[in-house]
């Protein structure tokens, strides 16, 4: 012990990869469970920029093992595009364990993505477009490929035989596109069998001794609370269990295994891709958001959509991951504001919401509630402690931790690895 959960709170991008950086020198481990390659973390050490999307975070914490678990889905391709980029700027990528478990990418699946976001028309879910619903689709349909797969040609063979049957006969009569042929699909996969062998084993063998053997281990899930496939704002989420749950499920570890939760929320709000956002801005302090903050996708390059904080959100996720702990980001980028409005709770068709609707009508009809916070001018970027802040930042902090019900452990105030103000230890026991 422990096993701490990583989590994002909101739509994605909150500065998880940061979060589990922070944490890299005193874990052990650290495990991807859920998502693949739709994930795009921004890592900052010493003035270099990482961006890291398959592999989780912490390969590039020297002595940890970074795991992929069962519960992702693989292009191995990327996998190793974004191994070797490591590799050629002097990382030590030796340690990664991949699950044997995990489910494989496979090109079909990215193209199946691309054409039904297309024929979704005006009811696309705004998907990044790796393949990422599809094999997750084929996972729970039982025609998936896994890992393990690999290495045996014919049960190989047959599973993708099992699996073009019925896409191809979608792919050429509904999408009007070309079969795709066994042999293709197999020599694409095979071409890598070899390399990763080694890496490929029964990952939940290994962590479950880990944690047996006090360990630390630090699950890091992609995209985040509402972007979950059962807790999400369906059915604009991503198809895994991106939640608290998803790291039990997806990496082979028990509950009880689990010590603390750590939620990452962002002082503001962003979202990328399709879907209802209440807090949503249109003008120049939705843009000045978006400037200040970065706010560009680190997988598509996409705009985020950009709004005010949403405590309602933050309950929500509180309530759903069982969250112990919560890591607020970006609150460097609040600076120079006469007011910051906060969403304390929705007004939806004349009724108040305090808690998230989960029906989907009525969160698509959910207007914010504000309440005016006042703003601060000082530049925050040095600050270290909390006492550092100026009194309406702290006072600003102070009304998110008891808005939400979880208490502020951390607070992010620039990109850096240094840019942050530990509150309490995020390593602990329950
Ligand atoms: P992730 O997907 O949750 O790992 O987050 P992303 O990497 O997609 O987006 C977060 C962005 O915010 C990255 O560019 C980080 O470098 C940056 N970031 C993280 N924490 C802070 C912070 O406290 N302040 C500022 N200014 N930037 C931050
Ligand atoms: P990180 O881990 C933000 C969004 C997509 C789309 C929806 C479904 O960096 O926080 P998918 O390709 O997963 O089927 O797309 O989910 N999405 C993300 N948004 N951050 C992410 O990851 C995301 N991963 C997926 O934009 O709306
Ligand atoms: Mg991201």
């Amino acid at each position: 012990m422990p096993g701490v959960v990583l989590v994002g709170a909101q739509w994605g991008d909150e500065g998880k990869g940061k979060a589990t950086d922070l944490l890299g020198s005193r874990v052990d481990y650290v495990v991807k469970f859920n998502g693949g390659n739709n994930a795009g973390h921004t890592v900052v050490i010493d003035d270099e920029k990482y961006a890291l999307h398959l592999l989780p975070s912490g390969i590039l914490s020297p002595g940890v093992v970074p795991v992929i678990a069962n519960g992702v889905v693989v292009d191995i391709e990327v996998l190793f595009e974004e191994l070797d980029a490591l590799i050629a700027r002097g990382v030590d990528v030796s340690r990664l364990l991949v699950s044997g478990s995990a489910h494989i990418i496979a090109p079909y699946h990215r193209t199946i993505d691309k054409v039904t976001e297309r024929f979704l028309g005006k009811r696309r879910i705004g998907t990044t477009g790796r393949g990422i619903g599809p094999a997750y689709a084929d996972k729970i349909n039982r025609v998936g490929i896994r890992m393990w797969d690999l290495f045996d040609e014919k049960i190989l063979r047959a599973k993708i035989e099992g699996s073009l049957d019925q896409k191809n006969h979608l792919l050429v009569k509904v999408y009007n596109r070309r079969a795709i042929t066994v042999d293709e699909t197999l020599d694409e996969l095979l071409q890598y069998a070899d390399r990763l062998r080694p890496m490929v084993t029964d990952t939940a063998v290994e962590l479950n001794k880990a944690l047996d053997t006090g360990k630390n281990v630090l699950f890091e899930a992609g995209q985040a609370t509402m972007l979950d496939i059962d807790h999400g704002t369906y059915p604009f989420v991503t198809s895994s269990s991106a939640t608290a749950g998803g790291a039990v499920t997806g990496s082979g570890v028990g509950p009880t295994r689990i010590d603390s939760v750590i939620g990452v929320i962002k002082a503001y709000t962003t979202r990328v891709g399709e879907g209802p956002f209440p807090t949503e801005l249109f003008d120049d302090k939705g843009e000045f958001l978006r400037k200040t903050g970065g706010e560009y996708g680190v997988t598509t390059g996409r705009a985020r959509r950009t709004g005010w904080y949403d405590a309602v959100i933050a309950r929500y996720a509180t309530r759903i991951n069982g969250l112990t702990d919560i890591v607020l980001t970006k609150l460097d980028i609040l600076t120079g504001m006469e007011k910051v409005p906060v969403c304390v709770a929705y007004d939806v068709d004349g009724v108040r919401y305090d808690e998230m609707p989960t029906d989907q009508t009525a969160f698509h009809h959910a207007k914010p509630i504000y309440e005016e916070l006042d703003g601060w001018w000082e530049d925050i970027s040095k600050a270290r402690a909390f006492e550092d802040l100026p009194p309406k930042a702290q006072a600003y902090v102070r009304a998110l931790e008891e808005m939400s019900g979880t208490r502020i452990s951390a607070i992010g105030v620039g990109p850096k690895r240094d840019e942050i103000i530990p509150i309490h230890d995020l390593i602990h026991a329950r």
